[in-house]
């Protein structure tokens, strides 16, 4: 199987988001990744509801939305009535994390639940089957162009392990500091869904950066 390439819009260039959306249209990227940031469950600010809105509606790829917010709960509604097809939340930010993934299905859209770098896998045991994607966080989340934790190979690993254990349908994503030397071994790892922002956006030919991250391989079982 393929690997999934998901960019990070967080890292394109902001003055100019509609070239920057047609490019990911002509891309071979298979979604789009939107970082939704509060300044409270993580020490940055990007952008809320206006950009994503207005990003949904000339983008043609399936949108991942990211929210680094406390309380994600709040927003479901709003979140659903753009069009996203994935709404991650973070493990960390939600209390009642099996009724969130409930309203996020009931809501319409895909659930995905997010691991911070400190958050064991084992965490997922009893919400593991209920989710459809679990995105592990590969930098302190906050910023693009940090360098990728090394232990998240292990954690690929591990949950791996537990969604074949389980039974469980759920897609690996990674996100941060996914480039040229990382993204080989994680998709050899097993991970399903790559997110790429500064490598993707910043390079010379993002199409071809793209196309590049698509060639990757999975294992087969
Ligand atoms: C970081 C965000 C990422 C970010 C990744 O908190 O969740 O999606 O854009 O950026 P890179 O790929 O540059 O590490
Ligand atoms: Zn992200």
């Amino acid at each position: 199987m393929k690997t999934l390439v998901s960019p990070s819009l967080l890292s394109a260039n902001f003055l100019d988001l509609r070239s920057e959306v047609e490019m990911i249209n002509q891309s071979e990227a298979d979604w789009l990744h939107m970082d939704i940031m509060d300044g409270v469950f993580v020490p940055n600010i990007s952008f809320g509801f206006p950009v994503l809105e207005a990003v949904a509606k000339v983008c043609k790829k399936p949108l991942d939305v990211h929210f680094m917010i406390a309380h994600p709960e709040e927003y479901i509604e709003l979140t659903a009535k753009t069009g996203a097809m994935m709404m991650n939340v973070h493990y960390e930010a939600c209390t009642h994390l099996h009724r969130t993934i409930q309203q996020i299905h009931a809501a319409g859209m895909k659930a995905g639940v997010t691991l911070n770098p400190s958050t064991p896998v084992c965490v997922l045991e009893d919400i593991i089957c209920d989710v459809d994607m679990v995105l592990l966080m590969s930098v302190n989340p906050g910023f693009g162009g940090q360098k990728f934790i090394e232990n998240t190979i292990k954690k690929v690993e591990r949950l791996r392990k537990l969604i074949k254990e389980s039974h469980s349908n759920a897609l690996i994503e990674v996100d941060g500091g996914v480039q040229a030397e990382t993204a080989p071994r994680l998709a050899k790892a097993g991970v399903n869904v790559l997110v790429s922002g500064s490598y993707v956006f910043k390079s010379t030919d993002p199409i071809s950066t793209i196309h590049a991250l698509k060639e990757l391989k999975q294992p087969e079982d």
